[in-house]
């Protein structure tokens, strides 16, 4: 599948279009920001572990029953996905309080949550994506409220799924964000509600389960180090990275070059 031209550029990922209106490339990138732009680097393998990382948790999603955007990895940073119109809404669902919420509400860190909490924030860079209500989403039309309904449903779904992929490694899923829109389904003719982005290292909070470790982005939000090898870490206990690339408590601080299995 040939790239066309460059229709949307974001902080991580491109979007390129293609001979079809109805797919288009996602690329990741290497970029990293935090803090909405104000802290960024370039962590080299960043790109290419999130593309097979979320690859792989879409196609598990996928096989229990999610709709997604994902249509099949190309390469090492691009994947084909349908084309889909975003709603303007980051998902929230927080397992375990950190980061904002406990920010904001004063909510003792690490505090197990009762059930699922879920949090909606407004798409938009110049505001810093500012938590909303449902209220907001349907007085803005952002979305209606059939759509909220559904999405809940999934996202919830969603939640135990994840929950269980990463428990079964020994992972706890602490929190994540992820984001849906409407793509054209070919065999309904109707545009239909699918899981979009990614679902990464980026947009997670992995802990390991028995020393709580960060393997994820708060390792560069918060100056951990060791972002690539977390990352790898995710990649490698989830099977995708070959069981030689043995990256155990030992030598986690090396870096460890990056192999992958063959499909
Ligand atoms: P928060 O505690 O900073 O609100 O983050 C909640 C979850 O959302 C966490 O897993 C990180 C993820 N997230 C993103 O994927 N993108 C973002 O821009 C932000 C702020 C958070
Ligand atoms: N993605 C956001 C940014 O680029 C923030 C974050 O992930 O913490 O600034």
């Amino acid at each position: 599948m040939n790239k066309g031209n460059k229709l949307y550029e974001g902080k991580a990922k491109i979007i390129y279009e293609t001979k079809d209106q109805n797919l288009v490339i996602q690329h990741f990138k290497d970029d990293a920001t935090a803090f909405n732009n104000l802290k960024k680097a370039n962590v080299e393998g960043k790109g290419v572990l999130n593309n097979r990382i979320s690859e792989f948790i879409l196609n598990n999603l996928s096989q229990c029953g999610i709709k997604t955007h994902l249509v099949k990895r190309l390469n090492m940073r691009e994947q084909l996905i349908r084309k889909a119109e975003i709603f303007p809404i980051e998902f929230i669902v927080r397992n375990i309080a950190t980061g904002s919420l406990t920010k904001r509400l004063g909510i003792p860190e690490g505090t197990l949550l009762d059930k699922p909490l879920l949090e909606y924030c407004y798409k938009k860079d110049e505001l810093n994506d500012p938590l909303i209500s449902k209220e907001h989403i349907f007085s803005f039309g952002w979305a209606s409220e059939d759509e909220i309904n559904k999405i809940d449903k999934i996202t919830l779904r969603i939640n135990d799924l994840l929950t269980g992929i990463f428990r079964a490694v020994g992972i706890k899923l602490v929190d994540f964000k992820i984001e849906y829109g409407k793509a054209w389904n070919k065999d309904t003719e109707e545009k239909e509600i699918v899981l979009a982005d990614e679902i990464s290292p980026d947009t997670c909070r992995l802990w390991d389960m028995k020393t709580e470790k960060k393997l994820d982005k708060d390792r560069f939000r918060k100056d951990l180090g060791n972002i690539i090898q977390a990352y790898q870490e995710v990649a490698r206990r989830l099977g995708i990275m070959p069981e030689e690339t043995n990256i155990s408590e030992v030598n986690f601080g090396k870096t460890i070059p990056i192999k992958f299995k063959k499909k």
